[in-house]
Formats: structure tokens, sequence, C-alpha cells
């Protein structure tokens, strides 16, 4: 604490992120990384960057990223906004369409990000329960009472909702912002882009730090309206012109243009969630349906078992790194990342242990 902070600053509760360890034995299954390297073709951008190229300043529009992704997803580049990572994608529309003196809702059990960004922005937040099994009901959102944003699906709970509920809440809520975090879509739910053309409130946010082993690069994208999308312009223009830079820009177009390479390590990572789930519960975990590039599951409360903390306490002392959290209906459970089947098979082996 200091004499100098601001009273804003002096009363933040800043986000934690998971611990970044590193070493020779880690397997490191706590930030919902991707196991896989990106395409080689982002190494092939990034090493015929020029120094000429480093010495300007990147394109502050990222024209030809958001290009790619417009070509990629059939829309116009107008509805493609980037940004460094998908927190600043956040960070951004809490300021562009949230601090306008109503009421965010958000799940109770989310992304925790959110909460810290309506404490920076002095925004009210509401939460709205998640039901007995996780599930995030969206009839719950009250309709235009104020903005809404959730992730699908959830983290750290992994479930998704459906499409048809989304449009369903789109219908009755039209006169504010709705921003679903896709942060996890690649790895199964089903993507809200293609209800942008219809509901001019809605902004989807992606990220290239999961499906596309990119979350050293950060990079964002939000898709949307293009008054949406200029309402973002506006705010970035606001604070900082140049946030993606040269490398993620030409790293970005080369990751979205090798859809082949995309679509094997996403399957991959898909078969062994798959494996890893029925592996857990032959162990007598309980583990919710997952459609991320991770799990959320309940340690066995048989008699003599360890507790979650222990749990995790016992496979971070054997360089087995997972997440918990010491909350309320959160306390008994790990959220576990997958990585390589090679990963998973050290994390059984450490549990059989
Ligand atoms: C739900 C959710 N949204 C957004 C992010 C931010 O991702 P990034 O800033 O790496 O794009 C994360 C990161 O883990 C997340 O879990």
């Amino acid at each position: 604490m200091s004499t100098f902070w601001t009273d804003t600053v002096t009363r933040l509760t800043p986000y934690v992120p998971g611990e970044q360890r590193s070493g020779e034995n880690i397997i490191k299954l706590n930030t919902n990384e991707n196991p896989y390297p990106p395409t080689p073709a982002v190494m092939q951008a990034v090493s015929a960057l020029s120094g000429d190229q480093l010495r300007r300043y990147p394109d502050p529009e990222s024209v030809e990223l958001r290009k790619a992704l417009a070509a990629y997803h059939g829309l116009d580049v107008n509805q493609v906004f980037v940004g460094n990572g998908s927190d600043e994608i956040l960070a951004l529309a809490f300021l562009a369409y949230f601090t306008n003196n109503k009421a965010l809702q958000f799940p109770d059990i989310s992304y925790s990000f959110y909460p810290v960004y309506c404490d920076l922005y002095g925004i009210e937040a509401r939460t709205i329960a998640l039901e007995a099994d996780y599930t995030l009901e969206l009839d719950r959102f009250e309709a235009n009472a104020g903005g809404i944003v959730f992730p699908n699906p959830n983290a750290p709970t992994a479930i998704d909702v459906t499409l048809s509920a989304i449009r369903a809440l789109l219908e009755r809520h039209t006169q504010q912002v709705m921003l679903v975090d896709e942060a996890y879509a690649d790895f199964g739910a089903h993507s809200a882009i293609e209800l942008i053309g219809e509901f001019p409130n809605l902004l989807v946010s992606h990220t290239f730090s999961k499906g596309r082993s990119l979350a050293g690069l950060r990079l964002g994208v939000a898709f949307g309206h293009p008054q949406l999308i200029e309402g973002l312009q506006r705010v970035k223009n606001s604070f900082n012109s140049y946030p993606v830079d040269a490398f993620a820009q030409v790293a970005g177009i080369a990751s979205v243009q090798d859809e082949a390479y995309y679509r094997s390590t996403v399957d991959t990572i898909i078969q062994t969630r798959n494996q890893t789930v029925t592996e857990l519960q032959q162990r007598g975990f309980e583990v919710l349906p997952s459609t991320a590039n991770f799990v959320f599951a309940r340690v066995p409360q048989t008699a003599g078992a360890q507790s979650a903390t222990a749990l995790f306490n016992t496979l971070s002392d054997a360089g087995v790194l997972v997440r918990h959290w010491q909350k309320p209906r959160l306390d008994q459970w790990l959220r576990i990342s997958i990585g390589t089947p090679d990963d998973m098979r050290s994390l059984m082996h450490c549990l059989d242990a």
C-alpha cells in the first residue's frame, strides 16, 4: 500500500493468474494452455519478419489479420476487432458498453476476471447463481436490466449452453450488450458468431491462446455489429493505438490459414479429454460434462480420501500443477487442463500413488 495510490487502486483486488512454474519434470495442467506447439507456419511467419518491419510501428488496425479472420468466419472486416489477448478485448468491451450505471450480470461461478474489471471501472456486479448441477440457466438473466457477460463453455465448470438458449435470451435482451466469451469454444461448444448478423447487441470474443496454441503471443478477437466494433476501436484508440504487435499480426494470419493443423490438434485434445474423463471417473471423481480443453472434477468423497486442497498440494509437490479455489461450491473440486496423453498418464500415476 502506498500513499501515492488513488482510491481506486487501493481498493482493487487484482486477478491472480495460475502459477507459471517451469522446469524439466513439471506437468503443467493449471492454465488451460494447449500442450502442442502452434503450426510451423507461425514460426516461419515470425522468423520472416524483417528488421525494417520491426523498426516501424505495426498496422494500428491490424487490417490483414482482421481480413483473414473475416474470411475464415464469412464476415466483413468491419465486424472483426483484434486485441492483445481476449483479456484486453474484455477490458475494452467493459469500458465501451458496461460503464453505463447499470449492473452487469454474470454467473456467480465464472471467469474471475469479470469482477476485477467491474471493480476497476466501478461497474456494479450482479451475479446469477448456477444451478445445483453447475449448469447455467440463461433464463435467470434479467433482460435489458444491464449488460450480460458469460463464458461459453463456462469456466471453470467447462459446461456449455446451447445456441438456441443464447438466441432465446437475445430475443428478449435487446437494449444492452451481451458478450459471449468463447475462449474455449474451439473444443466443442456451438459458437454464437452465426447470430451476430441478426443481433446488433451481441459481441462474441475468441482467443488464440487455447485452440491455436498461442497463449504466449497474446492475441484475442471480437466479432460483432460494425457499430459495436467501432466502439471498441474508439476505446482502443483512447488507450493504446498499437496493442497488437507485428509478430502477433503475421503469426495470427499464419495460424488462421492452417486449418488442417488446427483441427488435428483440437481433435487430439478432445480425444484426450474424453479418455481423461473416463479415467478420472474410474478413480471415483465426479466430472462435469466438458466442451473445453479442461475438466472440472470433484475429488472422491470416500472415507480416507484426501480433500481437494490436500490433493492439490500433493500433486503440486510432485510437479503436477492443477487449479484449485478455496471458495464455496468449488473447494472440493480441481480444474485440470488437458495435456498430452503422456501428461495425463503422469497425472493418473500420481493420483494412484
Ligand atoms: C473464460 C476466459 N476468458 C478469457 C480468457 C483470457 O484469455 P486470453 O487473454 O489468453 O485470450 C481466459 C483465460 O484463461 C478465460 O478462461
